[in-house]
């Protein structure tokens, strides 16, 4: 997507060139004296807050806001340069059905997701929430309801835990900007961010989660993100916080790209189009199968997967995303097992499988199928029974020293978008390609 001179990623860029210059500078001895950045590590009681979202692996993503009028991305106010009185009228129009949240979670729920997080205000500045520090907002102006509570009426109806995305930058307010040079602008405009995050801290019960975005064009400092985050702790002692507010936070958050951290708890986050708000033009689709090994890959490496819808202005979804959503859930529904509370899995090579582990159970993805036997090389392990995990019908299988063959399988794959197979090893299954495989084998005239 192209991203003009003020977006986040050129800022971010900025910020860095600006860290690196500053850095060089000579600096008054208590200014050099002073800590380093905030501590790299997640806030206080992390242990215990994380349990739930490790073991629940998929969530929803919602992006919705006036932009979902227009239809053409959430960045069309910047993008297409429209000024701020045009793109308020766009709030007359943005008037959604009644229970449309509940279509939301039914689908969530299908798909086999856990939780979802719905953007309460977006960098256009528009609230989806009650907001009393202005009449910006949906219960304030035509659609005159909180949706911001029906979103979570509907997620828990479903028993789904939920939150609330919130963007940091703001292209309505008039510090949004302002605030980057102007101290008087900046002291205004994080007391009304704050005043914000405060409210949706207390108006709503219990939130699990709050899940900042785009931190331009402030720093730490700027935003004050320690005392933010000491504000929502206090207010909201289970929650878990991202880190986009440019603190550790307790998951990180690569964006439509599946980073494992080593270190971390960490969540991919990923359209299903090349959108994130309603773009009905964008046919970029995500097949099934992509979705499924996405959801895999993060499983196998110890994190979540929160994928995205873009409803329109109604509140109804795009009927692509319900198809793609209804045919993970078919698949969820029987293979859910490999995924949830799965921990990271060493298992990963393979021209057309992943892999993730439950103990040690070893679940072989197959993807591609090959046919009536599949191999993987390298396991440690001795394999003790397997079987095709959907119908529990068991597969032979014949184990050297350097491979594992699953024999006598149908000619077309038995599960759609990926078939697993369940392998019962004799302890936790770690793979070596180089000492069993490569070096072990004998290749002659090498
Ligand atoms: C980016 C985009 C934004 C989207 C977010 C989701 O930061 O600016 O539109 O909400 O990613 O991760």
């Amino acid at each position: 997507m192209f991203l003009p001179p003020l977006s986040r990623r050129s800022c971010f860029g900025l910020l860095t060139a600006t860290a690196a210059l500053s850095s060089c500078a000579p600096k008054p001895p208590e200014q050099a004296a002073a800590p380093a950045a905030p501590p790299d590590e997640p806030p206080p009681d992390h242990e215990r807050r994380i349990q739930w979202w490790r073991q629940a692996k998929f969530g929803m993503f919602i992006h919705w806001g006036l932009y979902s009028v227009l239809g053409r991305h959430e960045w069309v106010m910047e993008n297409e340069g429209i000024p701020t009185a045009e793109y308020e009228a766009l709030a007359a129009q943005f008037r959604p059905k009644p229970n449309f949240a509940r279509a939301w979670a039914k689908l969530a729920k299908q798909a086999g997701m856990k939780y979802m997080v719905m953007t309460s205000k977006h960098h256009e500045g528009f609230g989806l929430f009650d907001t009393k520090l202005t009449t910006y907002c949906a219960p304030r102006q035509a659609a005159g309801r909180d949706l911001a509570a029906e979103f979570l009426d509907a997620a828990r109806a479903e028993g789904l835990r939920a939150g609330f995305y919130y963007s940091l930058m703001d292209w309505h307010h008039p510090d949004g900007a302002r605030c980057r040079n102007e101290e008087a602008a900046r002291r205004r405009f994080v007391d009304y961010i704050h005043g914000q995050i405060r409210e949706l801290c207390t108006q709503y019960g219990k939130l699990d989660i709050l899940w900042y975005d785009v931190a331009w064009p402030l720093d730490a400092a700027g935003w004050e993100s320690e005392a933010m985050n000491r504000m929502v702790f206090d207010l909201q002692p289970d929650i878990l916080v991202n880190n986009r507010n440019l603190l550790a936070g307790d998951f990180s958050t690569s964006e439509q790209r599946i980073v494992a951290e080593a270190a971390q708890d960490w969540e991919a986050c990923m359209t299903m189009n090349g959108s994130w708000g309603y773009h009905p033009a964008d046919d970029d689709w995500k097949t099934p199968k992509t979705i499924v090994r996405n959801l895999v890959t993060c499983a196998r490496d110890g994190g979540n997967y929160l994928l995205n819808i873009g409803p329109r202005a109604d509140g109804s979804i795009p009927e692509e995303s319900v198809r793609i959503l209804t045919e993970v859930g078919r698949w969820m529904g029987k293979n859910g097992a490999t995924i949830y509370g799965a921990p990271r899995c060493q298992v990963r090579r393979s021209n057309y499988c992943n892999f993730t582990r439950q103990g040690n159970t070893l679940y072989v993805h197959v993807h591609f199928w090959p046919g009536s036997t599949v191999t993987v090389a390298g396991l440690k392990n001795k394999i003790t029974s397997a079987r095709l995990l959907a119908s529990g019908q068991p597969v032979t299988y014949r184990q050297d020293g350097l491979r594992v063959r699953f024999t006598g399988l149908p000619a077309h794959p038995p599960d759609r978008p990926v078939t697993v197979i369940a392998a019962e090893c004799d302890g936790e299954p770690p793979q070596d390609m180089n000492e069993v495989v490569r070096i072990g084998r004998a290749r002659a005239g090498v």
